[in-house]
């Protein structure tokens, strides 16, 4: 498990100071200067050494996107956006980082911002983050006064930082559609090629990086690439902000090593199961955009990209969402439907229809007032939908309910059964049953 001495985000829960006095106290803004001037190869270098991975559920590895940057200028200016809109439902990291550990986010600006050759950074944050976008904007204005960033500052590199506030759209969480709305448009994904690194920003070369992505390059640098990496295992390595939610005795937002198991990682942070192991149905791993994976398969399973892979799921966000056996887990999977479906920005036929599609059907499979032939057409649509869309927003409707057929089918079954026969009040089987 991570030891305390590696811990990254060491305010997380708020009980030191936050502003640029504490950070500092922290270790924060130590050898910056350093760091620029040893030049962009050998801060993407060291990131890269580190092996990195996106933290906003994608898992792309960081320093191979910052390479995408174009080496040689062609007269367009290059941007650093950071992907604040956090919206997963479950995930709630990113908002511990903003609201107690801002400066590890705006000091991981500047170094990013060097390595791809930017001097402005927008950090797009999610609209009903009001308490946390004051945190950033103060930190910002810290770094400012005290010439950490802007122009002419002590560290040599020229970086402007703007803050922008989103106004609520889960969709304007795609790198795409942030940009479109960062830009006054309507948030709708853009098809992709061409990628940020090309196109992005009023058309010029972005990067768009999660902001613990960001906030953890500065105590990558300090310690090294090597450090980093010595946690957690190949190809997955690392501390991860993760945040459990649902049927534990306590939970909780928290940094661990990647490449723990699911079982030590409920015990140490979150108390257990309520109720015992036993008692454990599902798991939602990443956030609500991947498959639920049984109780008792995930007991066992690391708690990694490639782990949860192998568990049938992905990592995401590591927003974890434990549910016990208490829990209806067709309702469960029909509320993240009728999510999705609300937050379709409709631009695309499979999942503007398919979406709204899909959370009927799932309305009536909680009733159990379906035929069992349509949960094989369901996963069928789920299948036409998944791949055939703009985003990744038509993937994330479609797999959990690929994963409560796979997991649960038996479940809904016995759901149909169950409305059939207490409909009948001669014991007679229906019309719909003989289907
Ligand atoms: P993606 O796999 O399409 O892209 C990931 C990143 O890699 C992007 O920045 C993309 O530009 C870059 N990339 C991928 N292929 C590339 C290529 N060939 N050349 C250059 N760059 C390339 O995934 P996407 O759609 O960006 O994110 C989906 C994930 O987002 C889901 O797994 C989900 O877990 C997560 N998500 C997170 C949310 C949050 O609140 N943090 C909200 C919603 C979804
Ligand atoms: Fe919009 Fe859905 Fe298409 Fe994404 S997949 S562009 S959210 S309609």
């Amino acid at each position: 498990m991570l030891a305390d001495k590696d811990r990254i985000f060491t305010n997380l829960y708020g009980q030191h100071d936050w502003t640029l006095a504490g950070a500092r106290e922290r270790g924060a803004w130590v050898g910056t200067k350093e760091f620029i001037d040893s030049g962009r190869d050998w801060i993407t270098n060291e990131v890269k050494a580190s092996g990195l991975r996106g933290r906003g559920g994608a898992g792309f590895p960081t320093a191979l996107k910052w390479t995408f940057m174009p080496k040689v200028s062609d007269g367009r200016p290059h941007y650093l956006l950071v992907n604040a809109d956090e919206s997963e439902p479950g995930t709630c990291k990113d908002r511990d980082i903003l609201r107690h550990d801002p400066h590890h986010l705006v000091e991981g600006c500047l170094l990013a911002a060097r390595a791809m050759d930017a001097h402005l950074a927008f950090i797009y944050v999610r609209g009903e983050f009001i308490r946390e976008r004051q945190h950033l904007e103060r930190a910002v204005e810290e770094a400012y006064e005290a010439k950490l960033i802007g122009k002419d500052n002590i560290h040599g590199w020229d970086l402007d930082i703007i803050v922008h506030h989103g106004a609520g759209a889960y969709i304007c969480g795609e790198e795409t559609a942030l940009m479109e709305s960062l830009e006054g448009k309507k948030g709708q994904p853009r098809l992709k090629p061409p990628f940020p690194a090309g196109m992005g920003v009023y058309g010029n070369p972005t990067t768009v990086n999660n902001v613990e992505s960001i906030a953890v390059v500065p105590e990558i640098l300090r310690r090294s690439g090597a450090w980093f990496s010595s946690i957690g295992r190949a190809n997955n390595t690392g501390t991860k902000l993760m945040c459990v939610s649902g049927h534990v005795n306590r939970p909780a937002t928290f940094e661990e090593a990647m490449g723990e198991s699911f079982k030590d990682i409920i015990e140490k942070h979150c108390g257990g199961i309520r109720g015992g192991w036993d008692n454990l149905l599902a798991v939602i791993p990443g956030g609500a955009s991947v498959p639920c994976v049984p109780g008792e398969r995930i007991q066992d399973a690391i708690v990694d990209f490639d782990g949860l892979k192998e568990a049938g799921s992905s990592l995401g966000t590591a927003a974890i969402i434990v549910m016990d056996k208490q829990t209806d887990i067709i309702k469960a999977i029909w509320r993240l439907s009728a999510f999705y479906k609300h937050e379709s920005c409709g631009q695309c036929t499979p999942c503007r229809e398919g979406t709204g599609w899909m959370m009927r059907v799932m309305e009536r499979m909680v009733e159990g007032r379906a035929q069992k032939r349509e949960i094989d057409m369901l996963f069928e649509v789920t299948k036409q939908i998944e791949g055939h869309t703009i985003c990744a927003l038509g993937d994330a409707a479609a797999w959990p309910i690929q994963g409560l057929i796979r997991n649960f089918r038996h479940v809904i079954e016995e759901r149909i059964d169950q409305y059939t026969y207490s409909s009948t009040s001669d014991g007679a089987v229906p019309s719909i049953a003989a289907e």
